[in-house]
């Protein structure tokens, strides 16, 4: 079949290529569920809950949950090698860039690195999900010129990595958010990184491949990268009094402002009124508004002037309240994106699973609008 004009799709909006069984949204009425559970209820269990459940598509038993969590605390280690690695990067890149090349490198030391069998990929998963926060932390205590801290295996995934981005124990209401922020970002059917590891999985590459895609795709402002680009909006707009102008002046010259919009929610990202609730907590906690404050009032004007004025459905998305958190728990921007990915992780590993569990290669067309029968002079 011939591709033609009206078949064109910009973005591929609204396009269905494939089934999924992971995660459903229904962006008007702003419902996310895992596997059938709501985000809402996950948000009060484990990230290793949420992770067994995307992983195996199934709730575990007490003792399945027990073992996962045992296999996933002895795998947080990351050995030399990876440590050598990240001490020759560029302390300026992102942790994005270093996770792409430490996944690279893992590929190569893996005891499985010729089995692409379901059994030997899951194994690998385990060991990815396990193991790229440490790499996170590590790339910050190697940039402030620091001792990298090893992981605890007494504490659950989000105090533990803030417990080795500092060395000091995390308060509960601080490991609760970072815990949180993982589970909220651990999936969401198929967004553009998504996409991209289902495309790689779809042509039978290696597990590390597909997830490197991943990483590489979330990078970019549009997608992941928000959180970093709104961190440093955050930081631009700088006092609350400021925020109504910065949101008029973004309007003004048809500037996006980053957190904002999304093309499946046409109305709150539940995943945004979650982290803000914690958000909110945390800032009475410390008795430090600043950084909620700026939020509510980007917030407020961005609601005000595009939805009711202008009838656009831009809310806050995940990566909107992320970074106001981040903030509040001295996490530094250039981290913001890889730390999506230590929730994202797990549902990169479902998708890759899925695809290859019932594969058909991905391979759209595209509409050629060049020119025809020219000569080679
Ligand atoms: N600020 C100002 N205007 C916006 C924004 C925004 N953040 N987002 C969309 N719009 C406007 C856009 O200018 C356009 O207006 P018009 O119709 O007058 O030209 C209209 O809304 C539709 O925009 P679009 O680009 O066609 O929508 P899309 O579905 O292609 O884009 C998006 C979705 C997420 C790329 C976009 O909302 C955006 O650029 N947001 C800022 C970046 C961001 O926060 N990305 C994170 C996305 S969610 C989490 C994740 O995946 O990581």
């Amino acid at each position: 079949m011939k591709p033609n004009e009206e078949e064109v799709c910009e973005g591929l909006e609204n396009i269905i290529p494939l089934e999924t069984k992971i995660a459903y949204i229904d962006g008007i009425e702003g419902i996310l569920e895992y596997r059938g559970y709501k985000l809402k209820d996950l948000s009060s269990l484990s990230y290793d809950f949420v992770a067994y459940l995307l992983l195996y598509g199934k709730t575990p038993e007490k003792s399945e949950l027990d073992n996962f969590t045992k296999e996933l605390r002895a795998n947080r280690a990351i050995d030399e090698g990876i440590e050598e690695i990240i001490h020759v990067c560029n302390f300026n890149v992102e942790a994005m860039d270093v996770l792409r090349t430490a996944i690279s490198y893992m590929a190569h030391c893996d005891e499985d690195l010729n089995d692409n069998s379901p059994e030997s990929n899951l194994r690998k998963g385990i060991k990815l999900i396990a193991k790229v926060p440490t790499i996170v932390a590590a790339f910050r205590r190697v940039v402030m010129i620091d001792k990298i801290i090893p992981p605890d295996p007494d504490l659950p995934r989000g105090a533990n990595f803030l417990y080795m981005l500092t060395g000091k124990k995390p308060t509960p209401l601080e490991a609760d958010l970072m815990e949180k922020d993982f589970i909220i970002s651990a999936e969401h059917e198929l967004n553009a990184s998504t996409f991209a590891v289902r495309v790689a999985a779809s042509t039978l590459t290696d597990l590390h491949s597909a997830i490197i895609a991943g990483i590489a795709t979330l990078k970019g402002t549009l997608h992941g990268g928000a959180r970093l680009a709104a961190m440093n909006m955050l930081d631009e707009v700088g006092s609350a009094d400021k925020a109504e102008d910065f949101v008029l002046n973004a309007i003004q010259n048809k500037k996006r402002i980053m957190g904002f919009g999304h093309r499946v929610y046409k109305t709150y990202d539940p995943r945004s009124r979650i982290t803000k609730n914690l958000v909110k907590q945390l800032a009475q906690d410390r008795g430090e508004s600043k950084w909620l404050k700026i939020a509510e009032n980007l917030e407020k004007t961005v609601i005000r002037e595009l939805v009711e004025k202008r009838g656009k459905p831009i809310y806050p998305n995940v990566d909107f309240y992320s970074a106001v958190s981040y903030k509040y728990l001295n996490i530094p921007p250039q981290l913001a994106t890889a730390i999506f990915v230590n929730g994202r992780i797990s549902g990169w590993i479902a998708h890759y699973l899925e695809q290859q569990s019932n594969n058909r290669l991905i391979r759209p067309r595209a509409l050629y609008v060049g020119e025809h029968h020219l000569e080679v002079k």
